[in-house]
């Protein structure tokens, strides 16, 4: 067991894609098991659903630091203090500079609540809405140095009904971003997934009917 790698999992918020990952690790279906999680907010509930799982966390409030690069300076020491082979940003709200994406090359995954390059940013569910597009979805992808903009791994889509909210669209994104997550760090533990240029290759499978989502309604 303790031979498997270790993921630090970055939260600002509730942190259910968290939940979503230990979920997984604990049912034997990531090869992986979450070693830290980090949180820029100390009432985080996602620490707290650490905490449940006896795993070791740590703030580091982005006020204490006079910049950004200072505030990453500091993630990255504690990162690699755990010995993470892959960070996780899962609600983590925060812009993070070139300090800490060169710091792990293609070893930073995010997941962000809109089919991406649709919607980059903080309110993806609330633009899908406000634009009007019949469906949205959401994306994993590996962190670059812009916002959201980095090669994609995994996504899915969902409908956006007409008496949707912002509430409502959101819920029904995060049901597959519970799915996508988890899948996305098995295929990278996997030693599947090539990047090539701005795309992924995911090898071994060329078409992976998981992708699409089960259950609208879900
Ligand atoms: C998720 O919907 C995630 O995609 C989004 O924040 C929510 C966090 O939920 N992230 C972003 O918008 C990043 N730009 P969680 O704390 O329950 O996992």
């Amino acid at each position: 067991m303790s031979e498997q790698p270790v993921i630090a999992v970055l939260v600002s918020g509730s942190g259910s894609n968290l939940q979503a990952i230990l979920d997984a690790s604990l049912r034997g279906e990531i090869p992986c098991r979450v070693g830290i999680v980090i949180s820029n907010k100390p009432e985080a509930y996602g620490l707290e659903r650490a905490r449940k799982h006896g795993i070791p966390t740590e703030v580091v409030r982005h006020t204490d630091f006079p910049s950004r690069e200072a505030f990453d300076r500091k993630l990255v020491e504690t990162i690699r203090g755990s010995g993470a082979a892959l960070v996780c940003l899962a609600g983590f709200m925060r812009v993070l500079t070139p300090v800490f994406v060169r710091a792990f090359p293609n070893r930073i995954l995010n997941i962000h609540p809109a089919l991406l390059p649709s919607f980059p940013g903080t309110h993806g569910p609330k633009q899908a809405l406000e634009y009007g597009v019949r469906f949205s979805g959401c994306t994993v992808h590996f962190l670059d140095e812009g916002v959201d903009s980095g090669p994609i791994v995994v996504q899915a889509a969902v409908p956006v009904y007409d008496d949707d909210t912002e509430e409502s669209l959101a819920a029904r994104i995060l049901v597959q971003e519970h799915r996508i997550y988890p899948m996305a760090i098995r295929l990278f533990f996997q030693g599947r997934l090539k990047i090539e240029g701005r795309r992924v290759r995911i090898e071994g499978e060329p078409r992976i009917p998981e992708f699409f989502h089960r259950n609208p309604d879900a």
